[in-house]
Parts: C-alpha cells; sequence; structure tokens
C-alpha cells in the first residue's frame, strides 16, 4: 500500500476541520516585531470544566519564545526603549523575566543587565546565562537585587526594565487580555500573580475590549514549589488592589498540595506547566462558580524550562493510569 493511502486509512480525514493550507494563519506578527498580538492559543480545559460544572479556558502563555508571559513584555520594553533612544536595560529576576528580557536584548543588538539574588538555584541560572547578559550577582535576594539595579542605573542611560518601574510591561500584558476578552468574553479571568504585573496589564486589557470580568490574583508567598510566584512581592501595588476593586474581584492564597495537583492536572492535558502557572487553574476550587461561567486561566510558564522540578511534580502520579483518579492526600 502506497504511503498516502495508509496514512488516509490511519488518520481518517476530520469533517469539521479545513485542509491546513486554506486555515487563516493565527499567528499575526513576527517575535521580534511589535505589538505583540501572537493569538496564543486558548483551549478548553475538559476535566476542569466538568470538576466545576462550568466553561474553563486555559491561555497557553508557555508557548511564547521563552516559554513565558513575559515575552510580551520584554517584546513592549524594547519597542519603547527604541521609542527612547536606550541601547541597554537592565532587570532583577529570578529566572523568567531575566531569561525573557535578555533573548530580546539579544534579537534586537542591545545590552541586557540581569541583577539576581545570591541564592538562585543553578539550574535557572544556566537558563539565565543563554542569551549572554551581564550578570550582577547580588547578596541577598529579589528585593536586594532591585535595590542593587536602582543604584546601578543611576545616571547610567540602562532602561528600567524592572517590575513596578515600567509601563512598557503592562502595555505587553495587555494585549494578553485583549485576547482572551475578544475570543471568549469570560466573566472571571484568573492570573498567577507576584508583582501584578500580569494580573494589572491583563485586566487593563480585557476591560479596553469592554468586557465585565472578574479578575483574580492567585498567590502563593509561602510557597516551596512555585519559585516565579514565591514571595508575593507586589511591586504593582496600588494597581493590583484597585484592579480587584473595580472588577469585583479577589485574591486567592494557595498551599503547595493544590499547586501539584493542579500541574498534574495540566500534564496529564497535554500542559506542561512550571507548578507557578497552574496556580490559576488551583484557584479554580476557591470560587463559587456558576454553570453560566467562563472562566480563562492564564498558564503563563512552561514546565520544560525546569526539567528536574517538573520531573518532581509528576514522578507520585506515575502509577496513576486512570485520568479520572488523583490522590487525596499527596503531600
Ligand atoms: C511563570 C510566571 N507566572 C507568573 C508570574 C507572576 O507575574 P507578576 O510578577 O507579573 O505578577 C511570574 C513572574 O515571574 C512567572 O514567571
Amino acid at each position: 500500500m502506497r504511503g498516502a493511502e495508509l496514512s488516509k486509512q490511519i488518520y481518517p480525514p476530520a469533517p469539521d476541520r479545513l485542509p491546513i493550507a486554506r486555515r487563516e494563519p493565527r499567528l499575526r506578527t513576527a517575535y521580534s516585531s511589535y505589538p505583540p498580538e501572537w493569538d496564543t492559543p486558548l483551549v478548553k480545559l475538559e476535566r476542569e470544566s466538568e470538576q466545576h460544572g462550568c466553561t474553563v479556558y486555559a491561555k497557553l502563555e508557555l508557548v511564547n519564545p521563552t516559554g513565558v508571559h513575559k515575552d510580551r513584555e520584554s517584546s513592549a520594553v524594547i519597542a519603547d526603549m527604541k521609542k527612547k533612544g536606550f541601547r541597554a536595560l537592565a532587570c532583577a529576576s529570578s529566572g523568567n523575566a531575566a531569561i525573557s528580557v535578555s533573548a530580546f536584548a539579544y534579537m534586537n543588538g542591545f545590552e541586557s543587565h540581569v541583577f539576581v539574588g545570591s541564592e538562585i538555584p543553578q539550574e535557572k541560572l544556566t537558563l539565565v546565562k543563554m542569551f549572554h547578559p551581564v550578570l550582577h550577582t547580588v547578596e541577598g535576594d529579589y528585593l536586594d537585587a532591585v535595590e542593587a539595579l536602582k543604584k546601578f542605573i543611576a545616571g547610567r542611560k540602562v532602561y528600567n526594565a524592572n517590575a513596578g518601574f515600567c509601563e512598557a510591561k503592562l502595555v505587553g500584558n495587555s494585549y494578553i487580555g485583549m485576547e482572551v476578552a475578544r475570543e471568549a468574553k469570560p466573566s472571571y479571568v484568573i492570573c498567577p500573580t507576584n508583582n501584578g504585573t500580569h494580573f494589572v496589564g491583563v485586566g487593563l486589557g480585557v476591560k479596553k475590549v469592554g468586557v465585565s470580568v472578574c479578575m483574580v490574583a492567585a498567590i502563593a508567598p509561602d510557597t516551596e514549589i512555585a519559585h516565579s510566584i514565591k514571595g508575593y512581592y507586589h511591586l504593582e501595588e496600588p494597581k493590583i488592589s484597585a484592579m480587584i476593586d473595580q472588577t469585583g474581584g479577589s485574591f486567592v492564597k494557595l498551599t503547595d498540595d493544590e499547586l501539584k495537583r493542579a500541574t498534574v492536572s495540566l500534564a496529564q492535558q497535554g500542559i506542561v506547566a512550571e507548578p507557578a502557572s497552574a496556580a490559576s487553574v488551583a484557584a479554580l476550587s476557591h470560587l463559587r462558580l456558576q454553570e453560566q461561567d467562563v472562566v480563562c486561566c492564564t498558564i503563563t510558564g512552561s514546565g520544560l524550562k525546569y526539567p528536574a522540578l517538573t520531573a518532581s511534580m509528576l514522578k507520585k502520579w506515575t502509577a496513576f493510569s486512570s485520568r479520572e483518579v488523583l490522590p487525596k492526600n499527596n503531600s
């Protein structure tokens, strides 16, 4: 049997789909250009929809160039730098933001200065070094790194690309909000939250489209596994609280057990997310959802970047063959 005939038998054509060549391309702009209208996938989470008796979507920001929503921010940062005549940027970060800004600086031939706390894990440092930023290791934690950054840029022509000081980052996130608002008209949008740049920016985007939504900030200040949201540094306050007040939204504080369960549930549906970005899904159980609700959970970062962490999240469930069954006590 010839290859084409054989493949027709194995893969019968799906009647409700157009041939690939006739579909509209989903990607509207190249990643290196502005604005970041990337139209990332919005997929229905069948399991969570059934469990919560409403429609639950995941907005897959982990498909961006460096596997994180922060690439939308970085695209806007570069556009703002060009407008204002900067050729160097600085950002304090323990991981995803540093990787993203240095990747976008690399694309544009700009210099990036990354400030990290001295306790950054080796797995993350390897990724941070990938795009060759100038690395400033600071004794202490994230907030010490932010202080060191502020001292460094004083008197230098270096763009402050840090959360809490950079309007462009909010603008980058607003594109995510506009996309979910146009595509799903959600009643709730849930965002994994640390400094709140993602949360506030997404909320601004949803509001710009004119959709009325409850904005929910999923936080985990004391987590040991969701490093990207550990601490809840809220550098965007008071904008975070204002967004919650204006939209009738809420904060949801999560445990590591809830984050693990959400990470595993997503992985079992083909979405390999880092535990921090599964916070939006973990928060669902804390809301009083009704049948008519449409909820969009932003899935902000890829678990593929942190293989040791991801493997440790998934290993306890490898023995379970049924997709429906998760152990009740998984600590
Ligand atoms: C994967 C991921 N999700 C969510 C967040 C939280 O974003 P924000 O600090 O804007 O609240 C971060 C921040 O580093 C992140 O890396």
